[in-house]
């Protein structure tokens, strides 16, 4: 029966886009069989002792709400995993919080800091979700574009934004190692621009380093390390152990910050499961490393997909971390970020995500993800090797 209610709803969820990458993938899907570089999450299984450690906690009946913050061993070992990977130091018993994925971390650092009609200052191109969360919150997201500085925020740029704007930003949303560019920071680029950041003490940056543990040829910097007072650092398991679909996120913030944001999570989701922290405790303690053997397979992927582009002279910043390569589209051929993929798909079978997917900046470029087979990747570039000569004839 078709139901002709009109329903008086929340103005700016009716005004919400759905994920520009999940419309794009629902529409490429006619063409099936795809190979499909679109998805943002490993094609590895999660190791196999986290799984055994969740079995455990099954059967010992770990069924229980745990306290709203997470389990406490679980937050010990979050803590402890940080200072020796990062040299972060954020006391377990007050400055650590279990979420449900980087997701609801996000969400729940939002919703604590955000008031309508704050600025929060967004770089793009930008994983959609903040962009989401923002206009949730009622509050107006500033977009930097950062495709003429190599896809990296400077400190010249969030200081000339901030000059134009009425009032101080609340809050900056960085994102590193990065989704959609890949690109990651140097120890100097997040020094300086934590020095710019501390120039305005009433601002503060959420920090989304989820991807920290896929940096290629160097070392991830957490902002906690370079502006604490100032800094919320989010992170999880999802891509460092192969957990998305476990959702376990983890928030990093001084003790005065965590009680507030505690308020939020708790009535957003009481807590993360039990099951899945029981996970994280073994993740982070005895699997510490677990990412290593999918980072060298990923490392491999990238060049083989960032030797296809340089060959097609299709210009590539180079990506130093996470799964993802954003590459321009050809120079020479004019043509949307939207038009050259689903083409692409419909006639090649290969799916990648439209740059405008990740805000306007994006537009010009399209996104990668090589958390697929090498096989399926070697296969993808022939195909688009063939489709760009093509499309220039
Ligand atoms: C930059 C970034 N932040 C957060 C998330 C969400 O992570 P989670 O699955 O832990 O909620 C993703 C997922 O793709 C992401 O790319």
């Amino acid at each position: 029966m078709t139901n002709t209610h009109t329903y008086n709803l929340n103005r700016e969820i009716k005004a919400l886009d759905v994920s520009k990458i999940r419309q794009f993938d629902d529409q490429v899907s006619a063409f099936e069989p795809l190979i499909r570089l679109t998805l943002g999450q490993p094609d590895f299984p999660t190791p196999q002792h986290v799984k055994d450690a969740a079995k455990r906690a099954i059967d010992s009946n770990f069924s229980f709400y745990t306290s709203t913050a997470g389990d406490i061993k679980l937050r010990e070992a979050a803590s402890k995993f940080v200072e020796t990977k990062y040299n972060l130091k954020y006391n377990p018993q007050t400055e650590v919080i279990a979420t449900v994925g980087a997701t609801e971390a996000l969400a729940t650092s939002l919703f604590t800091i955000l008031n309508p009609g704050d600025y929060v200052l967004i770089p793009s191109p930008f994983f959609s979700l903040y962009d989401s969360l923002v206009k949730m919150s009622q509050a107006i997201p500033v977009y930097v574009d950062t495709s003429e500085s190599d896809f990296l925020i400077t400190s010249d740029m969030v200081d000339k934004t901030i000059q134009r704007l009425d009032k101080i930003p609340k809050a900056i949303i960085l994102n590193y190692p990065n989704n959609p560019t890949g690109v990651t920071w140097t120890k100097d680029d997040v020094i300086n621009l934590a020095q710019t950041l501390s120039t305005y003490p009433d601002m503060l940056a959420i920090s989304d380093e989820i991807y920290s543990e896929l940096v290629y040829d160097q070392t991830h910097i957490s902002l906690g390390e370079h502006l604490r007072s100032q800094t919320i650092v989010i992170n999880g398991l999802s891509k460092s152990h192969a957990m998305t679909g476990w959702r376990l996120g983890l928030i990093f913030a001084p003790e005065s910050l965590t009680t507030e944001l505690l308020k939020t999570h708790q009535a957003l989701v009481t807590s993360a499961s039990s099951i899945t922290q029981y996970a994280g405790i073994e993740a982070l303690t005895h699997g510490i490393d677990d990412a290593l053997p999918m980072k060298q397979a990923y490392k491999k992927r990238r060049d083989t997909v960032v030797r296809a582009l340089r060959k097609l002279d299709l210009d590539t910043t180079e990506p130093t971390g996470a799964f993802y390569v954003f590459a321009s589209l050809p120079e020479d051929i004019s043509i949307t970020s939207y038009d050259f993929c689903y083409e692409f798909a419909k006639q090649y079978k290969v799916a990648m995500i439209p740059g405008d997917a990740f805000g306007d900046a994006g537009e010009g470029y399209f996104r990668i993800s090589y958390a697929s087979s090498l096989e399926d990747i070697e296969i993808a570039m022939d195909r688009l090797t063939q489709y760009v000569n093509d499309l220039r004839g």
